[in-house]
This record gives structure tokens, C-alpha cells and sequence, in this order.
């Protein structure tokens, strides 16, 4: 039986940090602080033509809010520890994150900025998740889901390490493509880039508070067209995915016009490829649609939940774990062959149920993903595009994987959590209900439920009236995405 844990379904809880700031000023309406970039092109060199626009995220300069007046900080239990000029995120989970907005109280748009690069200066390890947000469609917190999509890049792949001895050997280096048309700008930009705050790294009272700069600067240049979202409606940058227990010291979050050219200094540094990272889904598409991704279950309530949906006639998407179709104990090969005649979907949930992110190596999340893929092959005859990440945990590194096994893989969150993980077997198992029609009634139209328990099977005919009442049609995750593939409705 997998009962998601508590901390991984603490999603809700950032949807109530992420709290509108005080702040009011927006920031591509002001005039905007020079960049350093900016700021030395144009004092040396004011016959240039103006220079593109850079925007300053973030320097911590404080706890809550950041350099654009907006609103950071933790979600799921993140602890953090901040001085001013950085935040030290010490995770021990892949879905905490830590949040940085754009503009707490609506859309942002990064259009202007699309053909730069997303740069973090930070210390510690690079084994994380960043993601870019895009905001819902309403561009509203309070509605469902918020935060919107993201598109997760594997931090690691992007990380450019410059060793310190260059500042002083490579005067003479930096001279020399100073000549160079094409990097005339680049080596003012290092030399002041590599400029450090005196105050870092002493500001702390005792030895455990401070973050010393790390003699090998660290830092991460990714395209922003690398992040696949709507970048004319952005809501922040997050840190996520994080499958270490090590500490993570944020000290910069900028976007800047070019990347430092490639040096022995920094191992010839080159942006990556982009790798494909699949579709992350949250909502129905179709107009009026709304799906039920049903995922683990108890096989003692299957047929009931077979009846329930026979009886109210909608078709539905189950999400199945490998590990359960192949134990013929759970007789669920027999069941979901009979949910796959009945014109339900039957779609991907891992192999043993993992979090998958968490998993130390690709190579274990790789098995997870074949080891699943196989079993539906050999005992439904079936292959699928559609996963549902164990407990909703979503990474780079497995979003990855699963687009390399998969072609353009759609994988499966939710905006609509019947919370039958807090609720079902409480003395309050009505807050089941509760959650469903709170989900509904803030705009979400594809649930998240399990049939492990009997009280939540028991409300599934009430969720199913209730969706029919206010008008939407129930259908598959795949019919109500508008996948060609999908069966006729
Ligand atoms: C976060 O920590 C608080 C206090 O320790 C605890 O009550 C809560 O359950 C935790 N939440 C999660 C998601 O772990
Ligand atoms: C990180 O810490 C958590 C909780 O203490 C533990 O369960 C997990 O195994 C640790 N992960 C790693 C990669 O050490
Ligand atoms: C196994 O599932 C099949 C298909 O739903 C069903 O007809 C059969 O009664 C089930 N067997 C048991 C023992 O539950
Ligand atoms: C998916 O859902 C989980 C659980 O609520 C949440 O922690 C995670 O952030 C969600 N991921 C996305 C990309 O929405
Ligand atoms: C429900 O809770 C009881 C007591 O807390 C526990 O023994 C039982 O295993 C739980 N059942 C399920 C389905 O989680
Ligand atoms: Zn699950």
C-alpha cells in the first residue's frame, strides 16, 4: 500500500506563504537599477548603442522580500538560514524549494529578456532542480493551481565552475580577447563580476552563521528559451529537486545578456543542449473538461470503484505502479484489463513508488521507468504516454529520463487533491469533500485521488455528481488534453 506522506502532499502550505508583499512597485514600470554590465559599458564605452536589459532577481539582501520588492522563501519544511547577500538552503527532501517571485500580484512578463540567461551565483552542491514558473491562468494565487507550470533544468548540467587564479594570471589573457570583436565586452564584465562583497563571509557572530566565499566560483548561466513555458506570464524562480542533503548558499539571481567566454579557467565552459523534459500537466486543456486521475488503490475496493463508474458512466485515467500489476496476489492485471475494456485509461506510476528524484543515480530512475514500462507491456499489452510521478515529485533529472524512454512524455500533476492522504482516515473524513469542492471552486479541473481507503471510494459518487452538477464533462486525462491519439469522446 503506498500512503503519500504528509510531506510530500504539503503543496497547499506554499499556496499560503506565497502571500502578496506590500510592495507595489512593478518592476519593469521603473526605472530599473543599472547592471553591472550595463552599468561599466556604458561609463567606458558611451558610444555603444544601448545595452539590452539585465534585471537584478535577487541578492538576499533581504529575509523576506527580494531585489524586486516581491516576496522569497521555503516551501515544505525547506530550512534556510539567511544574512544579508545570501540564503543557505539545507534540504533533505526533493519537493522542498525555495521561491523567488517576479511579482507577487500577478503575471510577469520575461519576453524582453527572452534570448538571456537565467545566472545564479551560489556555493555548495549542484544536485538540484531550477525551475522557471509560469503563473496560472488567471494570474491569480488564489486560484488553482498556483503555482502554474514550470519546466525543471538539472542544475548540474549547467553549472560553471571558474577557478580564483585567473584574476590574477590571466590579465594578460583578457587583454589579448579584449581584441576580439566578438568578446570585447566579456573580460570587463569578469574582472568586476569576480568583485565580492568585503562584508561576505564575516558577517555571521559565530563560525556555524557564516558562508565564506568558496574558493572556486560557482555559478549557473541557462538560457531562459531552455526553461519550455509561457514566458509572457511568468511567477518566479525556484529551487527544487534537491536529491542531497547538502547545503546550497544563494547569493545572486539575475538575468544578464551573455555568458563569460569559454577559458581553461572555467573548463571551457559551454551552455548544454537543452534536454527534453516532457510535458507537466496540471489542468484539463479542453473547454469544460474535467478528469479523475485515479492512482494507487486497495485491491479489495477495486470492484466498487468499478460499479461506481459503471453506474455514473464516466470514463477516468488510473495511474498503476508496476510492482502491483505483477504480484497476482492484488489480481489487479485482471482488473485494470477490464478498466482498459471499459474504455478507461491505464497510464504510468513507477515501478516500486518512489520518489524519483530522490533516487541517487539516472540509473535507478531509469530502472524504475523501464521495470514499469515492461510490466504494462507483458501484462496489459499496453504502452502509454501518461505518468503520474509517486507522490507528485517532480525533478529535472526524472522529467529527463522519462522523455528519453518516452517520446514527449505527459507527466501528470493535478490541480484539483481530494487530500483523502490527511482526511480518510480521520474522525473528519467529510474534509475529503471539503477539499474536492474547494478545488473545483478555485478553478481546478483534474483531481488527484487513491481508492486505499473506504470513505474515500464512498465520496467518489459525490465527486462525480458534483463535477456533472456545475456543467463540466468527465473524461480521460488523455480526451481532456485533446491528445489525437485519445478514443473518440
Ligand atoms: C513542518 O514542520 C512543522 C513543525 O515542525 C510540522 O508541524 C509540519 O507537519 C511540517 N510539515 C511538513 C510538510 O513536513
Ligand atoms: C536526507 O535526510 C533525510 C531525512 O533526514 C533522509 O531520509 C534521507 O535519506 C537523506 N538523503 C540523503 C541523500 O542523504
Ligand atoms: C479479479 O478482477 C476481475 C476483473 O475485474 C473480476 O472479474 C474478478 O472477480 C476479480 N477477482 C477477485 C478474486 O476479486
Ligand atoms: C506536483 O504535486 C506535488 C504534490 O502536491 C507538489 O509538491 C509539486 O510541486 C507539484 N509539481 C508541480 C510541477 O506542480
Ligand atoms: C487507519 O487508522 C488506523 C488507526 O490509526 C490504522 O490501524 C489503520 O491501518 C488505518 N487504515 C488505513 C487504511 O490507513
Ligand atoms: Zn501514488
Amino acid at each position: 500500500m503506498q500512503i503519500p506522506s504528509l510531506l510530500a502532499y504539503f503543496r497547499a502550505a506554499i499556496v499560503l506563504t506565497l502571500l502578496p508583499s506590500t510592495a507595489t512597485s512593478f518592476p519593469h514600470q521603473e526605472p530599473r537599477p543599472f547592471h553591472w554590465l550595463e552599468a561599466r559599458d556604458s561609463e567606458q564605452l558611451p558610444t555603444r548603442q544601448a545595452p539590452l536589459p539585465s534585471l537584478v532577481i535577487d541578492t538576499f539582501q533581504d529575509s523576506l522580500h527580494n531585489d524586486l520588492g516581491f516576496w522569497h522563501g521555503a516551501g515544505e519544511n525547506l530550512t534556510v538560514h539567511h544574512e544579508p547577500g545570501f540564503m543557505r538552503l539545507s534540504p533533505n527532501d526533493p519537493d522542498q524549494n525555495f521561491h523567488t517571485q517576479f511579482d507577487t500580484r500577478g503575471c510577469f512578463s520575461l519576453l524582453p529578456w527572452k534570448n538571456q540567461f537565467l545566472h545564479v551565483v551560489f556555493d555548495g552542491t549542484d544536485q538540484f532542480t531550477v525551475s522557471l514558473n509560469e503563473h496560472n491562468a488567471e494570474c491569480f494565487p488564489s486560484r488553482s493551481p498556483f503555482p502554474g507550470v514550470p519546466d525543471s533544468i538539472q542544475a548540474s548540467r549547467y553549472v560553471m565552475r571558474t577557478k580564483p587564479e585567473w584574476f590574477d594570471a590571466d590579465e594578460s589573457e583578457m587583454d589579448e580577447s579584449e581584441m576580439d570583436e566578438s568578446e570585447e565586452r566579456r573580460p570587463r564584465a569578469r574582472s568586476l563580476q569576480f568583485k565580492r562583497p568585503s562584508s561576505m563571509g564575516s558577517c555571521g557572530d559565530d563560525d556555524d552563521d557564516q558562508a565564506p566565499a568558496s574558493p572556486t566560483r560557482t555559478e549557473l548561466f541557462i538560457p531562459l528559451s531552455h526553461f519550455h513555458i509561457n514566458h509572457g506570464r511568468v511567477v518566479s524562480v525556484s529551487f527544487t529537486g534537491f536529491y542531497t542533503n547538502e547545503s546550497i548558499t544563494l547569493r545572486r539571481v539575475e538575468i544578464v545578456p551573455s555568458t563569460p567566454p569559454p577559458t581553461s579557467k572555467n573548463n571551457h565552459f559551454k551552455i548544454p543542449e537543452k534536454l527534453p523534459s516532457g510535458h507537466m500537466i496540471l489542468r484539463c486543456s479542453v473547454p469544460n473538461s474535467f478528469a479523475f486521475g485515479i492512482d494507487d488503490g486497495q485491491p479489495q475496493y477495486a470492484q466498487e470503484v468499478m460499479k461506481i463508474l459503471d453506474e455514473e458512466d464516466v470514463r477516468v485515467t488510473f495511474f498503476v505502479v508496476g510492482a502491483g500489476l505483477r504480484d497476482q496476489t492484488t489480481n489487479f492485471t485482471h482488473f485494470y484489463r477490464e478498466m482498459l475494456k471499459k474504455g478507461h485509461q491505464v497510464a504510468l506510476h513507477s515501478n516500486t513508488h518512489p520518489k524519483m528524484e530522490a533516487l541517487p543515480t539516472t540509473e535507478k530512475i531509469d530502472e524504475e521507468i523501464m521495470q514499469t514500462i515492461r510490466v504494462f507491456q507483458d501484462r496489459l499489452d499496453l504502452t502509454s504516454r501518461y505518468f503520474r510521478p509517486p507522490f507528485g515529485t517532480v525533478g529535472a533529472r526524472m522529467r529527463q529520463r522519462l522523455a528519453k524512454h518516452i517520446e514527449s512524455p505527459f507527466i501528470v500533476n493535478w490541480s484539483v487533491d481530494v487530500e483523502d492522504w490527511l482526511w480518510a482516515n480521520t474522525s473528519t473524513p467529510e474534509k475529503q469533500l471539503d477539499a474536492f469542492y474547494r478545488g473545483v471552486a478555485r478553478g481546478g479541473n483534474l483531481a488527484v485521488m487513491h481508492f486505499l481507503n473506504p470513505t474515500t471510494v464512498a465520496y467518489l459518487r459525490r465527486f462525480i455528481r458534483h463535477v456533472k452538477s456545475v456543467g463540466f464533462k468527465i473524461m480521460r486525462i488523455d480526451q481532456c488534453l485533446g491528445d489525437p491519439f485519445s478514443p473518440a469522446l
